[in-house]
C-alpha cells in the first residue's frame, strides 16, 4: 500500500474544519470535506482545490445515520480505507446555558451532535481506518470541557455557562480515551486537540486566535509518528490535564 493519506475532516465547510483540511491536504493528504450542505463544502472544496489541492466535498451530516452510512459506502468505494478521521464537527446550541435553567431539549441537542454523532461517524469508518495503515483518530475538544480548568475558580472556564457544550464535549474525551484503550495494541493512534478560541462563528469573530492556528494541533495529531501519543488531549504548546 502506498504512503498517500486518505483523510476525512466532519464539519469542514467553514471555521476550523475548514482550515484542518486545508492544512492536511498541503501535506499532501486527499482531504474529503464533510457538512450537512453539500453545495456549501462544494464552494469550499473547489476554492482549496484552486490552490492545487486535492480535496473532494461530501455530504455527511453527523445526526442522520443514513447520511453517515452513504458516506462510509462512498468512501469504502472511492478509496477502500481511511488513514485520518478529523472529528471537527459540533455545536453550542442556542440556548445553551446553565444547569439550572438549561432546557431538555437544548442539552439533548448539544449531545446529538457533540457526542452520539461523533461516536456514529467513528463507528461506521471504523473497519476502513482499520484496513488503513497507522491511522490516526482526531476528536476536537475545548478546555469548556477540561474538568481541571472548568474546577478552577481562578479560570476564566469557569464562569461559562454552556452546560450542553461543556458536558457534551467532557463526554467525547471519555469517548477518546475509551477508543483509544480499544485500540491499544494496534497501530491505530485516539487523541484531543484543544485548537484554543479562535475567530470562527462559533468562537466569536473578536477571539484572540485564527482557525488556522487553531487548526495547528489536530493536524500535528492527525500526523503523529508511530511512537506518538494515544488517550492524550494537547494544545499547540503541549499536552494538556482532562
Ligand atoms: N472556535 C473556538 O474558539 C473553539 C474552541 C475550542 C474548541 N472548538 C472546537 O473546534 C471545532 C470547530 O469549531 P469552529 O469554531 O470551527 O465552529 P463553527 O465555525 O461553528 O463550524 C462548525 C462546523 O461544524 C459543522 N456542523 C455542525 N453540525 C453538524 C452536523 N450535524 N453534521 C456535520 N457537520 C456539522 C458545520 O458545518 P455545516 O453547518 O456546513 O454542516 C461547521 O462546518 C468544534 O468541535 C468546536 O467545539 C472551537
Amino acid at each position: 500500500m502506498s504512503n498517500h493519506k486518505i483523510a476525512l475532516v466532519t464539519g469542514a465547510s467553514r471555521g476550523i474544519g475548514r482550515e484542518i483540511a486545508r492544512q492536511l491536504a498541503e501535506l499532501g493528504q486527499t482531504v474529503l470535506l464533510g457538512s450537512r450542505d453539500l453545495g456549501r463544502v462544494q464552494a469550499v472544496a473547489k476554492e482549496l482545490a484552486e490552490d492545487g489541492l486535492d480535496v473532494t466535498a461530501i455530504q455527511l451530516d453527523v445526526n442522520d445515520p443514513e447520511s453517515i452510512r452513504a458516506a462510509a459506502k462512498w468512501v469504502e468505494a472511492e478509496h477502500g480505507r481511511l488513514d485520518v478521521l478529523v472529528n471537527n464537527a459540533a455545536i453550542i446550541p442556542e440556548g445553551d446555558t446553565a444547569v439550572s435553567e438549561i432546557a431538555a431539549n437544548v442539552l439533548r441537542q448539544a449531545f446529538e451532535t457533540n457526542v452520539i454523532g461523533l461516536v456514529g461517524v467513528t463507528q461506521e469508518l471504523l473497519p476502513l481506518i482499520r484496513k488503513a495503515p497507522g491511522a490516526r483518530i482526531v476528536n476536537l475538544s475545548t478546555s469548556l470541557a477540561s474538568f481541571t480548568q472548568v474546577a478552577d475558580p481562578a479560570s476564566r472556564m469557569s464562569t461559562v455557562r454552556t452546560l450542553g457544550y461543556n458536558s457534551s464535549k467532557a463526554a467525547a474525551n471519555m469517548v477518546t480515551v475509551m477508543l483509544a484503550n480499544e485500540l491499544r495494541g494496534t497501530d491505530i493512534l485516539v487523541n484531543a486537540a484543544d485548537p484554543g478560541n479562535c475567530a470562527t462563528e462559533m468562537g466569536g469573530w473578536d477571539a484572540p486566535r485564527t482557525a488556522s492556528q487553531g487548526a495547528a494541533v489536530a493536524v500535528h495529531l492527525a500526523t503523529v509518528p508511530a511512537d506518538g501519543p494515544t488517550a492524550e488531549v494537547h494544545t499547540d504548546t503541549g499536552r494538556l490535564p482532562w
